[in-house]
């Protein structure tokens, strides 16, 4: 019987975009899902926006909307942006489910019945303005060991020392500006020393890489400690069952939802989810970053081990991307958002450079724009795409599309290209994709060689029947480069398929042979990548006016305006408003052109704001408006009000929050 394979990709938090970092993984696997799908297997591509936690909390507050809002918006945009690049799920589903819920409480049950879910007393940070505790990230001050100032609650990134949160001095809440206090709170710890033993038999059985075996031992030989899973209200989260105003932590119900993304699809698709998961009659490969390996390799099989549940064949862990040799970087334009990538370049550029540099391993791969533009331009577009360029055309316009008959030499060559099969499957399969791309681009050698030998382009003059027997040869070749590079371009491959009028194309199909067969007319299958493109998609993701604040100097050192008094101050009349309506202003990339309901009056303002609002995420929004300013001429039009919002500039801007029981018109103090 074939396999049946069950594929995740980690699932990407609901508070961001998707960047180019994120797509060494998703495309990683979805060349390997595509690839069993084309061995004939039955392979499940499941995911899901990873939706619980404090920033999905404070950004949907920021952005005045509910959480829920803010993960319906992402979830859209992340599958967008997934499916411009050829990623394809079977499911993308979301961790804030009813299926995660209930499989979530079933696992803490089961957890608990057996012992290993333990309460104990902590000291926490909690913010007394905004009532809500202070995970370490939201807690900034100066570092007890080097005296490095605005450091996080947990660690320093100037001396690299970790520390308790209470040993940090002079520390404020990263939200309110305000000390945090320090206070006590009960908290659910899953006791991880339970499984040691269990674990590493697990471990015998090939769970991991040869290369992160050494991290492991190293997590051993530190001691494994009990796992807080709590977290206290006010949380975006699942309630634990039975307690007052406690969450589950967001890592605790996020591998949870691979299972819930699981059990959606099989109900929509009349499979019996505890078959499916349970029965071992699928395998199960988790595609993850080494950042997040610690809640993979240990936690993650621990909780299934309290549980009873099954546990994963495979963890496959990659590295990091580098851009250029560098750690991505908004100021250098090199923090690029799939969005912004699929404005300018060709996704199948992308698919092609991260297959021809992944190996399988968990070291870095760096995306040098250089060598990017090089190499597609030379493989893809100069050795593949051009043998079906200067044969399909030709047999079309000269020879009525009808491929004839292959002669010994050109069953040669097919042969030899039918003889690497096992190897590009093996590499596929180890996820060396690198090690089949090459194989791929030396076979294009050989039929470009066969090309130049036989040169159509001059025998089609003399020798027509000659030349459609060379050209049989190069338009099979080119059938069987197009299945094994089919995994990592599927539209490439669709195009190649459509013109050589055959049905989907797998890996079993390349024995066959096209003969007295006709064939389309032929299609442009993918253009060379130009330097322009690359320097103004690079230009696009710069940040547009002020840097980006986690890059700005700490120190303001601008002067400070002439005095006012309060006399002056007062004469500022501020209104609640509602935007009504908002829109882009053509010639103008910062603002954005908003119309104001302000209960009695409307009012229309433009507003600098288009670098970090989008039209549609304001209207409905209520906002602090500046009511009674003297209309301003503006060239767009004219404004006849301001609305408040505060932060260093471009992205970087935040509009005043007005609760949402506020009415337009009513005066703000
Ligand atoms: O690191 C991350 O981006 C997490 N959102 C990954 C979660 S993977 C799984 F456990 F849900
Ligand atoms: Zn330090």
């Amino acid at each position: 019987m074939s396999r049946k394979l069950l594929v995740t990709s980690a699932l990407p938090y609901a508070n961001g975009p998707i960047h180019i970092g994120h797509l060494v993984e998703y495309l990683q696997t979805d060349i390997w899902v595509r690839f069993q799908k084309a061995m004939g297997r039955t392979c499940l591509y499941l995911c899901a926006d990873d939706t619980h936690g404090t920033p999905v909390m404070i950004r949907a507050r920021k952005e005045g909307i509910t959480p829920d809002q803010l993960i319906a918006r992402v979830h859209a945009e992340h599958l967008k942006d997934f499916t411009g690049f050829g990623i394809q799920f079977d499911n993308y589903y979301t961790t804030h489910s009813e299926e995660n819920r209930l499989l979530s409480e079933m696992i803490y049950a089961r957890a608990k019945a057996k012992g290993s879910i333990v309460k104990k007393t902590v000291l926490q940070a909690y913010d007394e303005q905004e009532k809500m505790w202070l995970p370490d990230r939201y807690i900034k001050g100066t570092c007890p060991r080097c005296k490095a100032e605005n450091q996080y609650g947990d660690s320093c990134d100037v001396c690299g020392s970790h520390y308790q949160t209470v040993e940090l001095i002079n520390p404020v809440s990263v939200i309110s500006g305000q000390k945090p206090v320090m206070k006590e709170s009960t908290h659910f710890f899953f006791r991880l020393s339970d499984y040691e033993a269990q674990l590493k038999t697990f471990y015998k059985e090939g769970y991991v890489q040869a290369s992160v075996q050494n991290k492991l031992e190293e997590w051993f030989s530190a001691g494994l400690k009990d796992w807080d899973i709590s977290r206290d209200g006010p949380y975006f989260g699942f309630k634990i069952p039975g307690e007052k105003d406690k969450y589950f932590y967001v890592w605790l119900d996020a591998p949870i939802g691979y299972m819930a993304s699981c059990k959606n699809y099989c109900d929509r698709n009349g499979l019996v989810f505890e078959q499916v998961w349970n029965a071992g009659e699928y395998e199960i490969y988790h595609f993850i970053g080494k950042d997040i390996m610690y809640f993979h390799a240990l936690f993650w099989p621990a909780v299934l081990m309290s549980a009873d549940l099954r546990r994963p064949n495979k963890l496959f862990v990659h590295g990091f991307l580098t851009v250029n040799g560098q750690k991505m970087s908004k100021s250098k334009g090199t923090f690029i958002q799939a969005s912004t990538y699929l404005n300018h370049l060709d996704p199948q550029y992308l698919r092609y450079y991260y297959a021809s540099k992944l190996t399988g391993d968990v070291s870095d791969i760096d995306l040098n724009f250089e060598d990017f533009i090089n190499r597609v331009n030379a493989d893809l577009v100069g050795k593949l795409a051009n043998l079906a360029s200067r044969s399909g055309p030709m047999l079309c316009k000269k020879l009525d599309g009808m491929l004839g008959r292959l002669d010994d030499e050109g069953r040669r060559l097919i042969s030899e290209l039918t003889a690497a099969r096992q190897e590009i499957v093996d590499s596929y399969e180890s996820l060396n994709f690198a090690g089949a791309i090459r194989k791929i681009a030396s076979l294009a050698d050989v039929c470009n060689k066969y090309v130049e030998q036989h040169q159509p382009w001059a025998t089609i003059k003399t020798d027509p029947e000659g030349t459609r027997t060379s050209l049989t040869a190069i338009l099979n070749a080119m059938r069987i480069l197009t299945i094994y590079l089919k995994p990592v371009l599927p539209e490439f491959a669709a195009k190649v398929e459509q013109f050589l009028a055959v049905g989907p194309l797998a890996f079993a199909d390349v024995d066959k042979v096209l003969e007295d067969h006709k064939i389309n007319d032929y299609i442009r299958l993918v253009e060379r990548v130009e330097k322009e493109k690359v320097d103004a998609m690079i230009e696009e993701s710069k940040p547009q006016d002020a840097p980006n604040a986690a890059e700005a100097p700490a120190v303001l050192d601008e002067p400070l305006a002439p005095e006012c008094t309060i006399e002056d101050f007062m004469k500022v009349d501020l209104r609640v408003a509602r935007v009504t309506k908002a829109s882009a202003v053509e010639g103008a990339d910062k603002l954005l052109s908003l119309e104001l309901d302000l209960g009695a009056m409307k009012k229309n303002v433009f507003a600098g704001i288009a670098k970090a609002y989008k039209p549609e995420e304001l209207v409905g929004r209520l906002v602090v408006c500046v009511a009674n300013l003297k209309p301003r001429k503006m060239k767009f039009g004219l404004s006849e009000g301001m609305v408040c919002a505060a932060g260093p500039g471009g992205a970087e801007v935040f509009l005043l929050n007005v609760d949402s029981g506020a009415k337009p018109g009513q005066r703000v103090h």
